[in-house]
């Protein structure tokens, strides 16, 4: 076996189903989950209709790096989205989902020979963050370094608290923006330090970006800036050493279809693509066909933005009253502060008793972080997806409430 398999720790998930399965959720309630961050709206059924008219496509392997036609959908969605010139033939990637992608380019990236003698090569991450980076850099041979989060500072990383001897050996940071779980967009004077940092030390920066659609202002600006976005604005435009990943799951309802693309540096997207074709992920011709429809059209991300607006602007309020929460950037997490007055402001305990007194699942914040410095940044947080429709939404923050207030 291989070893590196043991380094692996069990997922938020899992940890959340050994914490609660003793528990008897009050059965007078009905169950309402704020746990998993899987979207629930319907998919759009223009997207099904281009899915089942491709079925001719399955009569053929595709090729990895997609067909022209689904990587031109996604470089007019560049240019739409972030006025970008993206050259689909070599700046482009279609991927399996960002989740594998996030996986697999650590496997690309990482050289595990180097930096022997300083406890071999490091992966940065943020703290809190999407358990898959962890497991991408122990997999690929490298050790994890995390940057907490500081909430006095909308969440921002602080990346300042990795030592430079640390950089010296970093191969890959991971960052996400808008962030899971703190729905934390990364503003121009960040990325302009991030960059300096890689062009100083040679690490690659992947940008994970797959809520970048899911905002809450109107206006110009309130959209989220994309890791792309930032480089050409900072006149970076070859993108040196940096990989956006994003994806249709939360963008299209349409986590199940798994789809996705990496777009940035053509160097590493040429790395990227022969690692690929021996890992064996290329995606189904029928699932280019549906990609490229979803990628063309803009009006249901609208209306899917719109459902998610409607719902923090009711939720927000009501849980604003006894929780430490506000309104996020975007993503689809509240990312709530315990009051240090119940249950020992513990977020397994909280979690636990919710279930058990008013039957509403979420998520122990320490379960999506780890000890670092000596602090667990999601200690005393609980992270609860809005993924559900309204008036379930609105019936959980009210039953949150009623938690709350009753000590
Ligand atoms: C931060 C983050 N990145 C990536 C993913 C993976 O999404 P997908 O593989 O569906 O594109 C998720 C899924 O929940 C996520 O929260």
């Amino acid at each position: 076996m291989n070893p590196l398999l043991s380094k692996l720790q069990p997922y938020p998930f899992e940890r959340l189903r050994q914490l609660t399965s003793g528990v008897q959720p009050n059965p007078a309630l009905r169950a309402i989950s704020l746990g998993i961050g899987e979207p629930k709206h319907p998919t759009p059924a223009f997207i099904k209709q281009a899915l089942t008219d491709a079925l001719d496509g399955l009569a053929s392997y595709p090729a990895t790096a997609g067909e022209p036609a689904l990587r031109e959908s996604c470089a007019r969605w560049m240019q739409r989205r972030y006025g970008l010139s993206i050259d689909p033939a070599t700046q482009i990637l279609p991927v399996n989902g960002s989740r594998e992608a996030l996986f697999a380019l650590a496997q690309t990236v990482i050289d595990p020979g180097q930096h022997a003698t300083e406890g071999g090569p490091t992966v940065v991450c943020p703290n809190p963050f999407y358990q898959i980076y962890e497991g991408a850099a122990l997999l690929a041979g490298a050790r994890v370094v995390f940057a907490n989060s500081d909430p006095a500072r909308n969440f921002a990383a602080d990346w300042s608290s990795i030592p430079e001897s640390t950089w010296a050996t970093t191969q890959l940071l991971y960052v996400c923006s808008p962030g899971n779980p703190t729905g934390a967009v990364m503003p121009l004077d960040e990325w302009a330090k991030l960059f300096e940092l890689s062009d100083r030390f040679g690490f690659v920066i992947a940008s994970d970006e797959c809520y970048s659609e899911i905002y809450f202002r109107e206006g110009p600006g309130a959209a989220p800036l994309g890791g792309l976005e930032a480089a050409a604005k900072l006149g970076r435009g070859d993108f040196k050493n940096l990989i956006a990943l994003t994806s249709l799951s939360k963008r299209s309802n349409v986590p199940g279809l798994r789809s996705g693309f990496v777009a940035g540096d053509a160097e590493l997207i040429k790395a990227f693509l022969l690692y690929r074709t021996y890992h064996g992920s290329a995606m189904s011709p029928s699932v280019q066909r549906a990609s490229a429809a979803a990628w063309d059209d803009e009006a249901h991300v609208v209306e899917n933005r719109a459902l998610y607006r409607q719902k923090f602007e009711q939720v927000t309020p009501i849980l604003a009253e006894v929780m430490d929460v506000a309104l996020p950037d975007a993503s689809f997490y509240l990312w709530a502060g315990i009051p240090s007055h119940i249950g020992g402001g513990s977020d397994e305990w909280f979690a636990k008793e919710l279930l058990a007194q008013y039957n509403v699942a979420v998520l122990p914040g320490s379960y999506l972080a780890r000890e670092s410095n000596g602090i667990n940044p999601g200690a005393g947080r609980v992270r609860m997806a809005l993924v559900a429709g309204v008036d379930e939404c609105l019936e959980a923050a009210q039953r949150i409430r009623a938690f709350i207030q009753s000590f």
